[in-house]
């Protein structure tokens, strides 16, 4: 399963972006992410150039939850791309990188007092409020900054797309957004009337993540439609802006066929524009919000074999030296992926192995019996289409270092992101002086009841 820039190369390697995968682990070591940049360039292009075929005024913002750093959002904003992030800690990696923070979508349903402040006095283009008591503390903290904030409510539209659970974002029972059938989202807009640091623009939801049909986006978008003309009938307010959210499956395995970025957006601006003449409408600005299908399958994590054992009659397990602190999606979700050998790629598989991580939990399995060539240690792995939500999703569990990130591109690699070295584990790390030590000297052992 190649996807990209990827191809064999003549020593039978894998090469992604002109670069030959088995240079990048001996130049950058393992476990390394690696990201094919010309793949990730090609989605945001899709999607705009999709947009503006099906639609004429929009915004395509990329969800910088899947994976984000400094150097992709300077790749994002030569794209043309916004970004929402939801949390300080992305909000300030968009503001390192000099990203105009207009085109920032700030999102989040528990947004600190800090956070709003940080992001009011960035000028972000939009606070997506999620609630009555956000709703409360916008208008308090934009007031008392003598400012004003431009919003988009979250809405839970009641839909439920085919997806893990622990991904479904728009059903009624979920932490996220104004609830829509209760009537809370109509309360919201009444209330935000009233207030005078609070603009109104518009709606936005989002209803899960790696959704493989497009009806459910349909659907949504009705129900959106139909929840603007509600509240220009009731309130006689016409909004003027319809964020519908990310979600778009990817392909993580062989046969798993996502719908094109152009069907969905082909059918969701459909739906939008017949609403709008139904409804009478004027047709909102669109957006749209992917992270995954952005990134995902431009990513490849590389790991190095190390011990393999045998567990006679039953299974092999083949360990590599990251797992579940890289890559924590199989862990939480019971994600699968495709694998490849990247120094033996075109060597014929026969043999079904286990990929253990190096993490002591028995759930640090990073794949469940997949068809490999016969492996030793030393050998490389490379596990495909791991560019969204490992990174972003990455820990120290273990203490064991966060992967570096590289960007490939046309030959070239750049380091987006350092290796985590042990000195950065205990950076932060503090010995009260009641325990201090002297160098080279036994600590003295305190009595047993102080
Ligand atoms: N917009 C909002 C408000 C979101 O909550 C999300 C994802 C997106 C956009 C982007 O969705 P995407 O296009 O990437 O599906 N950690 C999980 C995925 C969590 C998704 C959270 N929200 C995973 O690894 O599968």
């Amino acid at each position: 399963m190649l996807t990209g820039t990827m191809r064999i190369n003549s020593k039978g390697h894998l090469e992604i972006g002109g670069c030959d995968v088995v240079g990048l682990a001996s130049r950058y070591g393992t476990p390394l992410n690696i990201m094919d940049e010309s793949l990730v360039r090609t989605r945001c292009r899709y999607y705009l150039q999709s947009m503006e075929k099906h639609y004429t005024n929009f915004e395509v913002i990329y969800a910088g939850k899947a994976f984000l750093t400094t150097a992709m959002c300077r790749l994002l904003e030569e794209e043309g791309m916004s970004l929402d992030v939801v949390s300080g800690g992305e909000l300030f990696t968009a503001l390192q990188a000099d990203f105009p923070p207009a085109r920032i979508y700030f999102h989040g349903n528990n947004k600190t007092p800090k956070e709003i402040e940080m992001a009011l006095e960035a000028g972000v283009g939009r606070f997506i409020v999620d609630s009555f008591s956000e709703l409360d503390l916008l208008e308090s903290l934009a007031g008392s900054m003598g400012l004003q904030a431009e919003v988009l409510f979250r809405v839970k539209p009641g839909v439920m797309p085919d997806t893990h659970q622990y991904i479904q974002t728009g059903q009624v029972d979920s932490k996220f957004g104004f609830g829509l059938t209760d009537g809370q989202a109509l309360e919201a807009v009444e209330k935000c009337l009233g207030m005078k640091h609070i603009l109104l623009r518009g709606l936005h939801c989002h209803i899960g993540s790696q959704i493989f049909h497009t009806e459910p986006f349909v659907q949504t978008a009705n129900i959106m439609m139909s929840f603007l003309r509600e509240i220009d009938v009731i309130k006689n307010v016409q909004l003027t802006e319809l964020n519908l959210g990310g979600g778009l499956g990817i392909r993580y395995l062989k046969d798993d066929q996502p719908p094109s970025i152009d069907s969905l957006i082909s059918a969701m601006a459909e739906a939008v524009k017949t609403r709008a003449v139904e409804y009478n409408l004027p047709l909102p600005k669109l957006m749209i919000e992917p992270g995954r299908s952005i990134v995902g399958e431009a990513g490849t994590s590389l790991y190095t074999i190390g011990t393999i054992k045998e567990v006679p009659g039953i299974r092999r397990y083949v360990s590599v030296d990251g797992g579940m602190s890289d890559n924590l999606r199989p862990a939480l979700y019971n994600a699968k992926y495709e694998a490849l050998v990247a120094n033996k790629a075109e060597q014929s598989r026969g043999e079904v192995v286990s990929i253990a991580g190096k993490a002591c939990e028995s759930g640090d399995m990073l794949i469940w019996d997949v068809d490999l060539p016969p492996l030793e240690r030393g050998d490389l792995l490379a596990i495909l289409s791991t560019g969204a939500y490992t990174y972003s999703m990455a820990n120290n569990y273990n203490r064991i270092p966060r992967p570096a990130v590289v960007f490939v591109q046309g030959g070239n690699s750049d380091l987006v992101i350092k290796r985590e070295s042990y000195e950065d584990l205990v950076m932060n790390d503090l010995i009260p002086k009641r325990m201090r030590k002297i160098k080279g000297e036994p600590l003295i052992k305190k009595a047993a009841n102080p």
